[in-house]
């Protein structure tokens, strides 16, 4: 395996949520499984496969991992069907050899072979028999974490895919906890369609919110600096303020961090106000992203961005006749719902896409750090 790159491990936490998933559920079993969402970039797939996986696993679990983001050129369905499969034909060991000879196509449940695109697709071998083989192979409980999940809500037949796995769960969970599932996602709004809303396949589910890499990140971060500095005296509150500029997120603030540390940026002691200056320039280039990205707009298409962006009571409507006043009175023209729609389809269909809508009607910001921009540019009504 490659050695993957230094990070601040986040052992306490994952230890704490793998004993809280695992315990017993008052309710008798009623829905184990976990809701994580957290803003893209904030460290969610280091934390599920580096922290909370070996905590699961510590605590006599089975993990699957899966992250439906990594691979676009593949359906949620399939990716899902192959982590199963690999995870079974690493217990089968005829089946092994073949997927050291050729990969894995094929896998054997109770004595049915089918192909692992098949599995939740077709009658006979089902996601649920698939799981249940796993159980039984490995003879302890299965955790399967599915990385990004809300990814399948952008397409409804993979919402099956969800369902499936639903009573997968329940059908294990029938004789005792055998399968937990934890989802996250960096979409909360979109995470929330998995547990929301009639026909929702986890109606009811909590979504928990992944903490923010915090001063005892920087904490560590500021000791990396010192190793290559020992003189340097670094403020820690200094350091955590410029972080939260950072919007909490730890990759260009480290890869700062190395600029400004670097021997050929200056001497070592201007190193927190270069930092700053560096800070300075990410938030600009940030927000100039942004506001052209907004220029970019034609007068309808900001209409919408804005009916999007101002917090209203439930889940935003942008086609009702209240929101079609507000597009007529921003563009100065009269604005029909069919204007509206196409309008929408444009803001879909740029890339990066700037809104996104699921199969069931809801529309959300793609990046939410835009409706951040737009908000503090604009306040509540530009
Ligand atoms: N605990 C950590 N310590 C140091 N760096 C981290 C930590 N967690 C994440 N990172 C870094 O932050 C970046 C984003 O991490 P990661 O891919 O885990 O986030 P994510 O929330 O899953 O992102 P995405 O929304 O793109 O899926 C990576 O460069 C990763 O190395
Ligand atoms: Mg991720």
């Amino acid at each position: 395996m490659m050695s993957e790159r230094a990070y601040f491990p986040r052992r306490e936490l994952a230890e704490s949520i793998a004993k809280q998933l695992l315990s017993p559920s008052l309710l008798g079993g009623a829905a184990p499984g976990l809701f994580l969402a957290a803003p893209r970039r904030k460290g969610k797939s280091t934390f599920l496969r580096r922290d909370l996986s070996p905590a699961l696993e510590q605590e006599g679990t089975l993990v699957l991992y899966v992250d439906l983001w990594a691979n676009l050129d593949t359906s949620p369905a399939e990716l899902i069907a192959g982590v199963i499969a690999r995870a079974l034909a690493k217990h089968q060991s005829t089946l092994a050899k073949l997927a050291n000879a050729s990969g894995i196509s094929k896998v054997k449940i109770q004595n049915v072979e089918f192909t692992i695109d098949r599995i939740g697709k077709t009658a006979g071998a089902t996601l649920s028999d698939a799981l249940q083989e796993l159980h039984s192979l490995a003879r302890k409980p299965i955790v399967f974490i599915i990385d990004e999940a809300q990814h399948v809500v952008t397409a409804d037949k993979n919402m099956t895919v969800m369902a499936a796995l639903k009573a997968a769960r329940d059908a294990l969970n029938s004789t005792g906890d055998n399968l937990y599932l934890v989802m996250s996602g960096s979409d909360r709004d979109k995470l929330l369609r998995l547990v929301h809303g009639t026909g929702a396949p986890f109606f009811g589910a909590t979504i928990h919110t992944l903490p923010d890499l915090g001063k005892d990140y920087v904490a560590y971060a500021a000791g990396a600096v010192v190793r290559v500095h020992p003189a340097l005296e670094i403020d820690n509150a200094r350091l955590a303020a410029i972080f939260d500029r950072y919007e909490h997120r730890p990759e260009f603030f480290e890869q700062d961090i190395g600029a400004a540390i670097s021997p050929l940026a200056g001497s070592p002691e201007g190193f927190i106000e270069r930092l700053e200056r560096l800070a300075t320039e990410r938030e600009l280039v940030r927000d100039a992203v942004y506001a052209a990205t907004f220029d970019d707009l034609s007068s309808l298409q900001k209409a919408i961005v804005a009916e999007l962006a101002v917090p209203r009571a439930g889940a935003p409507r942008l086609f009702t006749k209240e929101a079609l006043a507000r597009y007529s009175q921003a563009t100065k023209k009269k604005i029909q719902a069919g204007q509206a729609r196409s309008a929408v389809e444009q803001l879909r269909d740029r890339d990066p896409p700037l809104i996104w809508k699921s199969d069931r009607g809801d529309y959300a910001f793609e990046d939410t750090g835009f409706s951040r921009w737009f908000q503090t540019t604009f306040g509540n009504s530009p």
